[in-house]
């Protein structure tokens, strides 16, 4: 049995007052789901929320890392410096850092490796755009993704990764993936995975985001092969967050 997951991808919003507000509230709330919790504060409020969840089950993540231990790298974060921090996951090829900031296919595999040699465990994005759904390659891009990463380090390494399916054309538009369209897609992932190597799919967490909130959650979690969210702006409010979690577990 896979345990479901919801990760918050808070992405680059809060300050101090605000990040305080909305952990404490996410704490104060939770009670011990069966699906597991995970926050993905931005990068320099990540040892102020590892402080404030200390001691309860609710996980770090971050949002992104680089693909080098140490060394001359301005402006970057390493994979060892999140696990000295308390991180036990790592957002990773998140659309955005694709679309905005060069992040190549191969960029992804590198930083996916650098995680997993640090303990760190992906939450590793995939999705189309609107104009590859159109044009009728949302399968093509999907595996194309993932042969990025497999290709490299192997299907076995899938065995300490999460992956995400976010249709790019989902991502905080409001315009969410049907149950159906979700499952279709995630369906797809875990077959393909499981042409390498069955056990690996099985056990494989996939997880859904893209306007995932708590009307729709549900329904989407239900889903034979979702196995939760990564979630974007309903995971800045402490209450639709909870409920997503409740949702799912
Ligand atoms: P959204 O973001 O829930 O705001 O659509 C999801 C994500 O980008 O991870």
């Amino acid at each position: 049995m896979r345990q479901k997951m919801v990760a918050g991808n808070w992405k680059m919003n809060g300050t101090t007052n605000g990040v305080h507000e909305l952990i404490r509230g996410i704490k104060a709330g939770f009670n011990g789901s069966s699906a597991e919790a995970v926050v993905c504060p931005p990068f320099v409020y990540l040892p102020f929320v590892a402080a404030e969840i200390a001691g309860s089950a609710i996980k770090l993540s971050a949002q992104n890392m680089c693909d080098q231990d140490v060394g001359a790298f301005t402006g970057e974060i390493s994979g060892p410096m999140l696990k000295d921090i308390g991180c036990e996951y790592v957002i990773l090829a998140h659309s955005e850092r694709r679309a905005m900031y060069g992040e190549t296919d191969e960029v992804a595999a590198s930083k996916y490796a650098a995680a997993l040699k640090n303990n760190l465990i992906p939450i590793f994005c995939i999705g189309e755009t609107l104009e590859e759904r159109e044009q009728d390659i949302t399968e093509a891009v999907i595996a194309r993704q993932i042969d990025a990463i497999v290709d490299a380090e192997g299907v076995a390494s899938l065995a300490n990764a999460v992956l995400a399916y976010e249709p790019v054309w989902a991502i905080g538009t409001g315009k969410t993936a049907t149950p159906d369209q979700a499952q279709s897609v995630h369906a797809f992932i875990r077959n393909k995975i499981a042409g390498l190597d069955g056990g690996i799919a099985e056990s494989l967490r996939i997880l859904y985001g893209g306007s995932m909130n708590p009307a729709n959650a549900a329904e989407l979690i239900a889903q034979p092969d979702i196995d939760g969210g990564l979630i974007g702006g309903a995971s800045l409010k402490a209450d639709d967050f909870l409920a997503i979690i409740n949702a799912a577990g």
